[in-house]
């Protein structure tokens, strides 16, 4: 990680700080109207660094992330990126995170690696040109499965698929997820208990 790299990362970190303590307090007015898309809602720096080594260990990897939000996860990926020689797709419905995450990215000297689409994920997956190797699966729960279903088709040999919040909040809708994966011929799955809860895929048709 190089200074501005570490920088960009510390004030996210801060800022997670922050949000923390404002859901302790009880005279704060969280969790009214617009709560949750104020919030990063990001991967947390164990997950973090741990989708950073596991991409860093491909070759010049295209990386999907489906789940922008403010960024955070995608600093982690694009500084792999560019370390392999690789790129960033990372997908936002929301264009006002999206260009929050973009403004970070480029603090960071990494918006060269990146490309920032915005509107449905799932939509946008069937669209896209190239085939992938390395997969963040991190919006929505309840489009985990469709998104699955719309990349698997697009994930090269070898390919490292990682899912958030498998174990907090969890739920029906990544138990799908789960078994889903489980049943798809070639993958091979495992759920680590770091941050969240994450399932970490690998993909051998
Ligand atoms: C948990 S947050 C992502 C956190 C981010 N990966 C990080 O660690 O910094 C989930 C994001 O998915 C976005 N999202 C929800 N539905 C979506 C969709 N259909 N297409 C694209 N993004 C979507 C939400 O707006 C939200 O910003």
């Amino acid at each position: 990680m190089d200074d501005k790299v570490t920088a960009v990362l510390a004030a996210y970190h801060e800022r997670m700080r922050q949000e923390r303590e404002e859901r302790h307090d009880r005279h704060a007015p969280h969790r009214a109207g617009d709560w949750r898309d104020r919030q990063l809602l990001a991967v947390g720096p164990d997950t973090g660094r741990l989708i950073n080594i596991l991409a860093r260990s491909l070759p010049a990897p295209a990386i999907l992330e489906l789940g922008t939000s403010y960024g955070y996860s995608g600093i982690w990926l694009a500084e792999a990126a560019r370390a392999t020689g690789g790129r960033l797709i990372t997908m936002e419905k929301e264009e006002y995170k999206s260009a929050h995450a973009r403004e970070m990215a480029t603090k960071a000297g990494l918006a060269d690696h990146v490309e920032f689409k915005v509107g449905d994920a799932v939509a946008m997956i069937a669209a896209l040109p190239v085939k992938l190797d390395f997969v963040l699966v991190d919006l929505w729960k309840d489009l985990y499965l469709p998104c699955l279903e719309a990349f698997l088709p697009k994930l090269n040999g070898g390919a490292i698929v990682v899912a958030d919040n498998m174990l907090r909040p969890g739920g029906e809708d990544v138990q799908r997820y789960a078994r889903a994966l489980r049943a798809t011929a070639g993958m091979s799955s495992v759920l680590l208990p770091v941050g969240t809860g994450i399932e970490v895929s690998r993909y051998e048709p």
